[in-house]
């Protein structure tokens, strides 16, 4: 096969919790992920030479931010590839084009969800024919979030993130996403975290008893009350209008209302389609909101179309 599609969802983070810094800069995390219905594409076409390229399309003219993600060797998808040829010793080339839709630096996990999209659909054009499992070990690698945008639906998170075990969960989710205007560096917001809790006793994370309750009971409203991101402080340190935003939607009678991972995205859930459009409606006038998005959870990880 010449050419594959790969459809990727992003994710969000229905508890983050952070504890102290590791000997490797990294954080210990305790987190339940979910998938949602956020889609970007990787399109992989095999190339008669060696050379691996990316081309980045956006539909969403609204954010502007989307200039910032590079057309290079430092594309998160590019090094996805690479790593997948480096494991199986392929010397085959790929154009990869990329349709972006996940918000770029948005605390979503935009450029993990286009590394896992790379390696499924490198891994198909170029019949190296590693299984998911092999997969899960290369995504790894190349970024904390990138085995559980392979796995999707729901998943504990633990290590940095990147490992990924199964959780009970029942329900489909009505989310409602405030996307900022502009993006959120990840290490820029855990190194305030660590700055706001210098000289702090910082626990090690737990995923919330109360969240797992509400999930195995598929109880939204409870759902809603067990949210919650110890990142929080270190996002609206860096950005303290992001709190009107919690509050406009807080307002308009969201259940629930946190940042996405290290923002700056709101994410509010709503009890069904008609309340979300509600909590979107009255979000859509903020002036901190470049855009507003309507999604479901869960859904699959990356998967050829
Ligand atoms: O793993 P990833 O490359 O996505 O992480 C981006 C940055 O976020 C890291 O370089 C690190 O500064 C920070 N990070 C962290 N602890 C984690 C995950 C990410 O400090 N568990």
């Amino acid at each position: 096969m010449s050419s594959a599609n790969v459809r990727v969802p992003a994710k969000i983070n229905l508890c983050l919790g952070v504890g102290p810094v590791r000997g490797d800069g990294y954080h210990p995390l305790a987190t339940v992920y979910q998938a949602v219905d956020l889609h970007d594409e990787v399109r992989a076409t095999v190339r008669d030479d060696e050379q691996i390229t990316v081309t980045v399309h956006s539909d969403v003219d609204a954010r502007s931010e989307v200039a910032i993600v590079p057309e290079d060797d430092d594309n998160l998808a590019v090094r996805a590839a690479r790593l997948l040829r480096e494991r199986t010793g392929s010397t085959q080339g790929v154009d990869l084009a990329i349709r972006k839709v996940i918000p770029v630096a948005g605390g979503m996990a935009g450029g993990s969800a286009d590394a896992a999209a790379s390696l499924v659909a490198c891994n198909e054009v170029w019949g190296t024919g590693l299984s998911r499992q092999a997969l899960e070990v290369l995504a790894a690698r190349l970024g904390s979030d990138v085995p559980f945008l392979l796995h999707g639906g729901n998943a504990i998170g633990g290590g940095r993130g990147e490992t990924v075990s199964p959780v009970l969960a029942r329900g489909s989710y009505h989310w409602v996403f405030a996307m900022a205007h502009d993006g959120l560096s990840t290490k820029a917001v855990f190194a305030e975290f660590d700055r706001i809790n210098a000289g702090r006793p910082v626990p090690d994370p737990v995923v919330p008893d109360a969240l797992l309750a509400a999930l195995r009971a598929g109880d939204a409203e409870a759902l809603g009350s067990a949210l919650s991101n110890d990142l929080t402080e270190a996002a609206l340190s860096l950005r303290p209008e992001l709190s009107d935003t919690l509050s406009i939607g807080i307002e308009a009678g969201a259940l629930g209302a946190i940042l996405s991972g290290s923002g700056p995205t709101a994410l509010f859930l709503a009890s069904d389609a008609e309340h979300s459009l509600d909590i979107a409606f009255a979000l859509s006038s903020a002036s901190g909101c470049a855009d507003v998005v309507q999604s479901r959870g869960p859904v699959p990880g990356a998967r050829l179309t």
